[in-house]
């Protein structure tokens, strides 16, 4: 079963043809990183306008490289929420248009739930039960993926996502958008051990995350070397926040599985990409005895091959929308309405 499946939440605009699930016959992905690069972050109008301007010839190329026609093509999944509303809705009312004048139903995806089918994509063989650590330019969950259309959120963070922290402090480090690969790519050989950062309390549940002192701390001790005209070496720098934000992960991680016996652990979201944040999973899910999961690296960004993964999965279940189908800037992973 072919699906055709739209992606535009934030600034890529994507389009893929996805067979079963599992097997992509074309991923087209128009990146804006060039347009809001001068910017030093995503400008919301300027995606949106993008997004207007690239989608029907994104759809178009998707179906072309997959050598098909909407005949061919069963359902529409589309990613409706959460992300930038703007930019949402030119996917939406967009799939919305082919729905109708094609006649094939739509399927409504939410972005988190794709970023985990990203997986699904990689490893042919993964199926849920698992436990997901999802983390995105906006979010960072640990969720217990029960089915594939089952999701239960039991630990979050309560301020800043790790992209977020990622991004800040690049920024503040004078690195360009986007900030998580830049440092990522800066601090490869750094030293972790050079700088000291804290390590964030929360009270509450214990798997939950607090990243906005770690990152106020990393901007606080940029300005001031700044203004007191010292140097930061960036690599060391970035390598230890990196390694301090990672530890907050792991850790949490190992906690949420030790409580809930789970024996898989899926890495999902666009900091996935993060090579510290591999490495240091690798360890510790072989300390652990657990299995390990990552997307390919092209798959950890925003793309619409996961859509159509995810969007697959909904479908068999029976999610289907109708014309009145809404974008939404917010919305939980384990109660997505629509
Ligand atoms: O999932 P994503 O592409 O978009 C959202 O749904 O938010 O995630 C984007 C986030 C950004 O914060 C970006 O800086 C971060 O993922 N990111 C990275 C790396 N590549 C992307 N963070 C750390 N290391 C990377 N290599
Ligand atoms: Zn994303």
């Amino acid at each position: 079963m072919k699906i055709l499946a739209i992606e535009s939440s934030c600034d890529e605009t994507a389009a893929a043809v996805v067979e079963d699930g599992r097997t992509v016959l074309s991923s087209i992905i128009a990146s804006q990183v060039d347009a809001h690069i001068v910017y030093g972050g995503v400008v919301p109008e300027i995606a949106s306008r993008m997004h207007a301007e690239a989608i029907s010839n994104v759809v178009k190329q998707a179906l072309e490289k997959a050598e098909c026609t909407m005949n061919d093509i069963e359902a529409i999944a589309v990613t409706y929420a959460p992300g930038l509303i703007g930019a949402l809705l030119i996917g939406v009312n967009f799939a919305k248009g082919l729905s109708f004048s094609s006649g094939k139903p739509l399927v409504p995806v939410h972005h988190l739930r794709s970023h985990i089918a990203a997986n699904y994509i990689t490893h042919l063989n993964l199926e849920p039960p698992f436990l997901a650590l999802v983390v995105s330019g906006g979010h960072s969950h640990i969720v217990n993926v029960k089915s594939y259309t089952e999701f239960e959120i039991i630990g979050k963070t309560l301020d800043d996502a790790a992209g977020e922290c990622m991004d800040k402090a690049a920024r503040a480090l004078g690195l360009p958008y986007p900030g998580g690969l830049n440092l990522d790519k800066a601090a490869k050989d750094g030293n972790p051990k050079a700088y000291n950062f804290p390590r964030p309390k929360v009270d509450g549940c214990e798997l939950d995350f607090s990243f906005s002192g770690l990152k106020t701390s990393a901007v606080n001790a940029i300005h001031n070397a700044k203004q007191k005209g010292e140097e930061i070496n960036i690599a060391d720098f970035g390598a230890s926040y990196i390694h301090a934000v990672v530890r907050c992960l792991t850790a949490n991680t190992l906690k949420a599985a030790q409580q809930t016996g789970a024996q898989k652990i899926v890495l999902a979201g666009g900091v996935s990409a993060n090579s510290v944040l591999r490495r240091e999973f690798e360890k510790l899910c072989k300390e652990n005895e657990l299995e390990l999961y990552f997307p390919a690296l092209g798959l950890c960004g925003d793309n619409a091959a996961m859509v159509g993964a995810q969007g697959y999965f909904e479908y068999l279940s029976g999610k289907k929308a109708g014309l009145e189908l809404n974008a939404y800037a917010t919305m939980p992973i384990d109660n997505a309405v629509f």
